[in-house]
């Protein structure tokens, strides 16, 4: 399973990319307010410390634009992987991109349907939001298992990629479903890492080393 980071942080970027435990990064234009400086300028610097996958997310919502966009963003690397919203417009963009040679992520993906429909227009990846499906009150992690039986049942190429991960829980799911990607905030990768017993684990191992005589 592909781990991604969900973040324009370029701190945790490069520390988490430094520990070669990322295949890529996420980032989409509310994480990039969150950041100080130009959007364009962060996104720069994150394909210039990331070897893999990176999708950028356009900001136009009609089909030329967002294939003009689009085009723009690719110019940032041969990485970077153009994210279009799941609209019409945005699978007309994903179709003339995809057959550009450029690979697209369909986002803000919330039903199975709307899976088919980005896996039909050649999408590279399709992005479920399953975070804000619990938040309404859905399973989320519902339409990851349904997503995978469809794609596997008629061989699509597309590959799902988790978003919207709010805790450690949704990656090990995900992972028992066999998604082929999860992208997840620092904090939860972080939570991935650590865990208290490997740390008091480890302070005993280097007392009682300590006490041989
Ligand atoms: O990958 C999509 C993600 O950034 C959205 O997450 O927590 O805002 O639903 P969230």
């Amino acid at each position: 399973m592909k781990i991604f980071l969900d973040t324009a942080n370029i701190k945790s970027i490069k520390f988490y990319n430094d520990l070669g435990l990322i295949d890529g990064v996420t980032t989409n234009p509310t994480l990039l307010s969150k950041e100080d400086g130009n959007p364009h300028d962060i996104m720069k610097t994150i394909s210039s410390i990331v070897k893999g996958d990176i999708s950028l997310e356009v900001i136009n919502t009609t089909y030329s634009e967002m294939v003009k966009e689009g085009h723009k963003l690719r110019n940032y690397g041969d990485n970077i992987v153009v994210k279009c919203p799941m609209t019409a417009d945005g699978l007309m963009a994903c179709k003339t991109l995809s057959n550009d040679k450029i690979p697209v992520n369909i986002t803000l993906v919330f039903s199975p349907n709307q899976a088919i429909l980005a896996a039909k227009c050649g999408a590279k990846y399709v992005s479920p939001f399953i975070g804000r499906l619990d938040d309404i009150g859905n399973d989320g992690m519902n339409i990851i298992a349904e997503i995978k039986q469809i794609f596997q049942n008629y061989d699509y190429d597309t590959q799902i990629l988790v978003a919207s991960v709010r805790h450690p829980m949704h990656v090990i799911d995900a992972a028992k479903i066999g998604a082929d990607a999860v992208t997840m905030p620092p904090s939860i990768l972080e939570k991935m890492l650590n865990h208290n017993l490997t740390l008091a684990g480890l302070d005993r191992f280097l007392s009682d080393w300590k006490q041989i005589k």
